[in-house]
């Protein structure tokens, strides 16, 4: 009798469960997909797109930059709600040095997966770090093509990342063509769910050219007219040999979805970047030394030093002099 007593106590314990069990799941506002990704970082768990977020870290952390903070939430936020996407969205960032591309790529990629720059599912390329040999390009390709195309399969989520575009040998880049038009297939993945972002100065110099035209037509920096824009730095890039968008067929092919063009800085500018990196750092807000690291770095043009020459790069290796 004990015995028996006993065995049935378990299925009854059991019973008792379900319906707790099937509560937690049935309310539970993230479902079971969520539940099961608490324990676990598969790819489609890590992809967790917060673009309000992203929106108010580019407001919040980028200076000057509302023209690249919208094209940026803009197009990101239409590819990631499309659930069949046509291809890859391929972006490319463009701009004067210090002008924040690869602090947006980042804020970008710390909304868009749940463990930003460390999830796995992020690849980031440099050239001087994994291209370094210019005469080893053909090499360099295959690498490049097979990591692709395996990360892809581990991941159709995956986001690639292509630091100083201007630095990768010619040529390089074009092992990539196939997998960032709507035609290729990889086996057993959507690679179309996948994202692109390169980051280069190439065109920089059209695009301060363009802000400053406008400075001394006294127009805002914001009337940038994008198509023209986008004309003369993608053909800035195109034709310079001394960058690895030299004769690329992304260009050719248009595989471009969205240019993000960065605008030179202002002084102003420049001051926001002294203050958020005293913020940083848990210094104290001193206005002197905002003041005084600003004045220190060089200003274009010669005459009406309207724009910085080197952007925020400076700044934090300043403010210890001014303190
Ligand atoms: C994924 O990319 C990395 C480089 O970021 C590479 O080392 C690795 O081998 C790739 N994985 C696969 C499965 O190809």
């Amino acid at each position: 009798m004990a015995r028996g007593g006993a065995r049935l106590a378990l299925p009854r314990k059991l019973l008792l469960l379900l319906p707790v069990l099937g509560l937690v799941s049935a309310s539970a506002p993230w479902g079971l997909g969520a539940w099961r990704c608490s324990f676990s970082s598969s790819c489609e768990c890590d992809f967790r797109p917060e673009l309000s977020g992203l929106e108010c870290a580019l407001s919040v952390h980028l200076f000057g930059q509302p023209l690249a903070r919208e094209l940026l939430v803009r197009g990101l936020r239409a590819f990631v709600e499309d659930a069949d996407p046509a291809k890859p969205l391929v972006m490319s960032f463009h701009g004067w040095t210090g002008t924040g591309k690869t602090y947006a790529s980042a804020l970008a990629v710390r909304h868009l997966l749940r463990e930003g720059l460390r999830s796995p599912f992020v690849h980031r390329f440099s050239p001087t770090v994994h291209f370094p040999h210019a005469e080893r390009t053909e090499q360099y390709k295959k690498d490049l093509k097979s990591w692709i195309q395996g990360n892809l399969t581990l991941c159709s989520r995956s986001v690639f990342l292509f630091d100083e575009m201007d630095k990768m040998p010619p040529g390089l880049i074009d092992a990539i063509v196939p997998f960032l038009g709507p035609s290729w297939v990889v086996f057993g993945t959507n690679y179309r769910k996948a994202i692109f972002i390169f980051i280069s100065n190439a065109g920089g110099e059209q695009i301060n050219r363009m802000a400053l035209d406008l400075w001394w037509a006294r127009k805002d920096r914001e009337e940038i007219d994008l198509k023209d824009l986008e004309k003369s730095v993608l053909e800035a890039a195109f034709e310079n040999p001394q960058n690895g968008f030299w004769k690329s067929g992304i260009i050719e092919q248009g595989l471009i979805d969205l240019l993000v063009p960065f605008l030179p800085l202002k002084q102003h500018h420049v001051k926001q970047c002294v203050a958020n990196e005293l913020a940083s750092q848990g210094l104290q807000m001193r206005p002197d030394v905002v003041q005084a690291v600003a004045d220190s770095l060089p200003y274009f043009p010669e005459e009406e030093k309207v724009f910085s020459s080197t952007g925020c790069k400076m700044v934090a290796s300043r403010i210890p002099y001014y303190l």
